[in-house]
């Protein structure tokens, strides 16, 4: 059973009927998906809800789920207390949200698993999407499960393993001469020839409609609670406004009595088109990504107006790091909570300690810091700021030897020497 009654555009509200369309005919505005709530807060409980699926298709009635779906188990991802980065960072009480362990490995499960359950309604028989990485490999796992065709359009300059990842699956991989903008444009352009269900173009509305439950997951893991902050990466922005439209659809429908979440966002600053307009309070400007940080690597992005509101609206912020910085955002997680995330989450982690620092993030507020893809998958960036592995033959005294050098060492940085 679905809730879902129309498409509306955000900025004129003029109405659509579901269709794979994603874009106002009135005025170029963005569509999105609406329900009809009344029918939703009878048919849905905290309790219904706990009961579900252990995968996103629990919140099924918050979502444009349609008759069938490719079923990988995206969704209801660890939330980790972080004490220990906690206690580094000086914050009273911090979580991570993993949503690097999702199927394959980024969030993007969550929005692909709702926009292929849609294309398989509307009839499609081929897969597509523009992507920076993440998308790319969920698309074409998708499609390998669903025996559907597909085609993915990635910028040339993009991360090994991601490429490696996303071939795995045997999509048809075009890899473009460009940066993620001229690939999107050029994508844009072949939806308009090609009967195809590029995910995050002709079916974005419902695409979109997947990040919520990244909003609604972390509610629930809270003990039905919004936290008072939360840190999220940008790109597009799609992310971000989803995860504040799930905080407010769960008070909307009576699950919670209020939502006080300061959203901030966090961007490389060497593609940081929205935390710049934000910081300045100007209009957002296109960037050229200049930065080792690939996954959000958006210069013209399509929902920074919107993720601009959402700042302004919850009283949030915006920050970004340095390259350097996202290493060590990195490097920081992995040894305080053994989480290893890509270079993403190495922005997120570095916005907010940079963000409590500059005393933005108060230090007693309940905090969330989304972390949304895997490290595995940005190696390369790091391979040379870790530590080289011991080196011995397979020999007691050899290992000996070289724990009794590495004590000497350690000793000696402690200072006893
Ligand atoms: C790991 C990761 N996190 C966050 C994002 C940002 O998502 P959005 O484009 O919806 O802002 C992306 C986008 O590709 C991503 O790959
Ligand atoms: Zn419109």
């Amino acid at each position: 059973m679905s809730y879902v009654v129309a498409l509306k555009c955000r900025n004129c509200g003029e109405k659509y009927q579901i269709k794979p369309i994603s874009i106002c005919d009135e005025c170029f505005g963005p569509l999105e998906v609406e329900y009809d709530f009344e029918k939703v807060k009878e048919n849905i409980s905290r309790e219904k809800i706990e009961k579900g699926p252990k995968t996103i298709w629990r919140y099924k009635e918050l979502l444009p789920a349609g008759k069938k779906i490719v079923d990988l188990k995206a969704g209801l991802t660890p939330l980790h207390r972080a004490d220990n980065l906690a206690e580094k960072l000086g914050l009273k009480e911090l979580y991570v949200k993993n949503d690097s362990v999702n199927p394959t490995f980024s969030f993007k499960d969550r929005v692909v698993a709702v926009s292929v359950s849609q294309a398989l309604d509307f009839g499609f028989d081929t897969l597509a999407c523009a992507s920076t990485g993440n998308l790319a490999s969920s698309v074409a796992a998708h499609a390998a499960k669903g025996n559907l065709n597909c085609y993915i359009f990635v910028p040339a300059d993009l991360n090994v393993a991601k490429i490696t990842q996303t071939l795995a699956y045997e999509p048809n991989l075009i890899s473009v001469e460009g940066n993620y903008d001229d690939v999107n444009r050029l994508c844009t352009e072949i939806a308009g020839y090609y009967n195809w269900a590029f995910v995050n173009i002709n079916l974005r509305p419902y695409y979109a409609e997947g990040s919520k439950t990244l909003g609604y997951e972390v509610v629930e893991q809270l003990g039905w609670e919004a936290p008072d902050r939360a840190v999220v990466p940008v790109g597009s922005g799609s992310l971000l406004t989803k995860i504040w439209k799930g905080y407010n659809e769960f008070l909307e429908l009576g699950l919670i009595d209020e939502v006080n979440t300061k959203i901030t966002a966090s961007q490389a600053t060497g593609c940081s088109p929205i935390v710049t307009a934000f910081r300045s309070g100007s209009e957002i400007k296109p960037v050229k990504p200049k930065t080792i940080e690939k996954s959000l690597a958006i210069g013209n992005p399509a929902d920074g107006y919107y993720a601009l509101r959402v700042l302004k609206e919850s009283k949030g912020t915006a920050g970004s790091v340095s390259d350097e910085e996202i290493i060590e955002g990195i490097k920081l997680l992995a040894k305080t909570e053994g989480i290893f995330t890509e270079t993403a989450g190495g922005v997120v982690v570095g916005t907010l300690k940079k963000l409590v620092e500059s005393g933005e993030i108060d230090k007693d507020e309940k905090t969330v810091i989304y972390i949304t893809g895997n490290g595995l998958k940005t190696q390369e960036v790091l391979i040379s700021k870790v530590a080289k592995p011991i080196k011995i033959k397979p020999d007691l005294n050899e290992f000996e030897q070289a724990l009794s050098a590495k004590q000497k060492i350690l000793v000696k940085e402690a200072g006893i020497w």
